[in-house]
């Protein structure tokens, strides 16, 4: 049986003290290869693979390749496939979209406006992640309310409508910054070198940059927009 928004709501609340090893474990439990963990390889998501690999060494995990990630991003999902015996389930854009976009607008058309912004994203994440999710029961994300100002009220249990109804899980939600670093630290965690270069949030080489001392941990995503807007369509509601 599908479940329902209340289903989330209540497992939201029985489920908002758990650790993060809890929550996989719920999840691992209840849905076995039907429940799958996204990864950008960024500082929260090698915490992610590093528990959810102690509870299935087997689990499923997924990345999407838009095609512009930095290098370095590439390095840590070597390491961690050595580290870690993993192969990484990788979707690529849709050839034919990517052709499209390229020949109509060129290949940085994200600087030049939202829609056009939004548009690249589509191609290269949000409709890859349609075709990682199908058949999925639910999803894990290494999303936290400290990142942004759209996430601060972020549920450790939701319902994600847009995929069909099914549950999307953030184990990390509660976590601190300096939690997730201690966690890498202590368990000898690979992490995307750029990390150390001012880079404390990661996505695409072309719309990430390194960020100054002080500013917002997610001031260098798509610098030129405001905080509200800095959303590229994986994790929005419908
Ligand atoms: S974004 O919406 O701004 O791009 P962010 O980089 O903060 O998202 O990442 C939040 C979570 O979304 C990650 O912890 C990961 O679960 C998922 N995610 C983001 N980008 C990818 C990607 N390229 N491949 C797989 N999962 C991703
Ligand atoms: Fe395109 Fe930039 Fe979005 Fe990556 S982050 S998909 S390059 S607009």
């Amino acid at each position: 049986m599908q479940p329902t928004f209340e289903d989330a709501v209540r497992l939201s609340r029985e489920l908002e003290n758990a650790d993060a090893p809890a929550v996989l474990q719920w999840a691992i439990s209840n849905f076995g290869r039907n429940v799958a963990l996204a990864s950008s390889f960024g500082a929260e998501d090698v915490v992610l693979i590093d528990l959810i690999t102690k509870i299935d060494a087997n689990a499923h995990i997924f990345v999407l390749d838009t095609g512009r990630l930095h290098q370095e991003t590439y390095d840590v999902m070597e390491r961690c496939r050595k580290k870690y015996g993993i192969e990484f389930v990788t979707y690529f854009p849709d050839t034919s979209s990517v052709e499209n976009l390229l020949r109509c607008k060129g290949p940085n058309s994200f600087y030049e406006s939202i829609e056009n912004r939004k548009e690249c994203c589509g191609i290269r994440k949000v409709e890859p992640l349609k075709r990682a999710l199908n058949g999925k029961q639910a999803w894990i994300t290494g999303l936290r309310r400290g990142q942004a100002v759209t996430r601060v009220s972020l549920p450790k249990v939701e319902m994600d409508f847009t995929h069909g109804g099914i549950y999307k899980l953030n184990p990390l939600a509660s976590w601190s910054e300096e939690q997730v670093w201690a966690y890498i630290r202590a368990n000898d965690v690979p992490y995307n070198a750029l990390h150390d270069d001012g880079f404390p949030s990661i996505g695409c080489a072309p719309c990430t940059r390194a960020i100054a001392l002080g500013e917002d941990v997610r001031a260098g995503r798509w610098w030129w927009e405001n905080p509200e807007q800095k959303e590229c369509g994986l994790h929005v509601k419908s």
